[in-house]
């Protein structure tokens, strides 16, 4: 299994701090998420129907017609690679390690790359997955690097999966919007901006025929009554995600501010997170959680990942245990 971000239990174990104390910063998941409406009983009770309005809610949202969903992006990113023969696949290092991970488990070649050497690849792939924005990196591509890329890949009958798991701040960026198109799939996430991570909800983009063997795949009632119920709501709530739009930057610029002047240089940066490489990140990331601070350490490179704070009491927690990090 890989190491993710969050895991706060074992955090509280292993540094024996009880688990309400910690301020969790390990993952790039918006710590004020869109607000839980009641759910009625019938989403427990009954099965969930495709007809229940997520659909269209999701076709609005993302302004693609023909998607699917799934129990979280990792659902697709786990079940993709089941469902084509053997191939030479690029994914992207350093970025969310799943995608390798799991399309190397189901027998697949993998190439490691970075932005910079996709182009040098490209030739010889089937397939290529660049997340976009990258996790923990920040790196944005551009619609029209995608779009070259696509071509090439399509040259050879490829694939181009674009996992946009972290995109809602930055749409100009997507690409869901020019799909369906043959030979691309866009993975989005209802965990990331709308910090709903534990409805395990997200949205796979794609022509009808992929999007069906998928679903075959996945079998029936994959996605729980009351987690489609929640999903409907942020999707449609239009004046929570334009307020958390403006917001998120903000706080994100804030934090960013705080790093530098604890002489934490970003190295890469999203609305969500900051990326800091730096050969100190294991010390780092263990003085901070010995003050109940939960960062997201990398080995390779080595770098440190920050989330935002939730509310003003842990920005002040923070601050104090980065300041008394330069006093150690
Ligand atoms: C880039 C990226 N894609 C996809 C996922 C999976 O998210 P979810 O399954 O909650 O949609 C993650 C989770 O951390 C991620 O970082």
């Amino acid at each position: 299994m890989l190491e993710h971000g969050g895991q706060l239990r074992h955090a509280a174990k292993s540094y024996h701090i009880s688990l309400e104390k910690w301020v969790d910063l390990s993952t790039g998941i918006n710590p004020n998420g869109f607000p839980i409406p009641d759910i009625p009983s019938k989403c427990w009770q009954r099965l969930p129907e495709d007809n229940d309005g997520l659909l269209t809610a999701a076709q609005d949202y993302y302004q693609a017609e023909s998607l699917l969903a799934v129990a979280g992006s990792q659902a697709a990113i786990q079940n993709l690679p089941l469902l084509y023969s053997h191939s030479k696949v690029g994914v992207l290092h350093p970025a969310y390690a799943e995608h390798g991970a799991c399309w190397q488990q189901a027998g697949h070649q993998i190439i490691k790359l970075t932005p910079e050497t996709v182009d040098a690849y490209l030739t010889q792939l089937q397939v290529l997955i660049i997340v976009n924005p990258n996790n923990p990196t920040g790196h944005l591509f551009s619609q029209q690097q995608l779009l070259d890329w696509h071509k090439v890949l399509q040259t050879n009958n490829g694939l181009l999966i674009i996992d946009e798991a972290f995109m809602d701040t930055t749409i100009t960026n997507s690409l869901s919007h020019l799909s369906p198109q043959r030979g691309l799939i866009i993975l989005r996430s209802i965990g990331k901006f709308f910090g709903l991570a534990g409805i395990r909800c997200g949205f796979v983009i794609a022509e009808a025929k992929l999007l069906n063997s998928l679903e075959k795949k996945l079998g029936v009632w994959s996605l729980s009554h009351p987690s489609r119920y929640v999903a409907t709501h942020a999707l449609m709530d239009t004046h929570w995600q334009q307020n958390t739009l403006k917001n998120l930057p903000k706080q994100a610029q804030r934090l960013q501010k705080l790093l530098y002047s604890n002489n934490l240089l970003v190295s890469g940066s999203h609305a969500l997170f900051h990326w800091v490489k730096t050969p100190t990140a294991k010390t780092v990331h263990q003085q901070l959680a010995q003050q109940g601070i939960w960062t997201r350490l990398f080995t390779k490179p080595t770098s440190l990942r920050f989330g935002l704070p939730k509310d003003e009491s842990e920005w002040q927690r923070l601050s104090q245990a980065l300041f008394s990090l330069q006093e150690s």
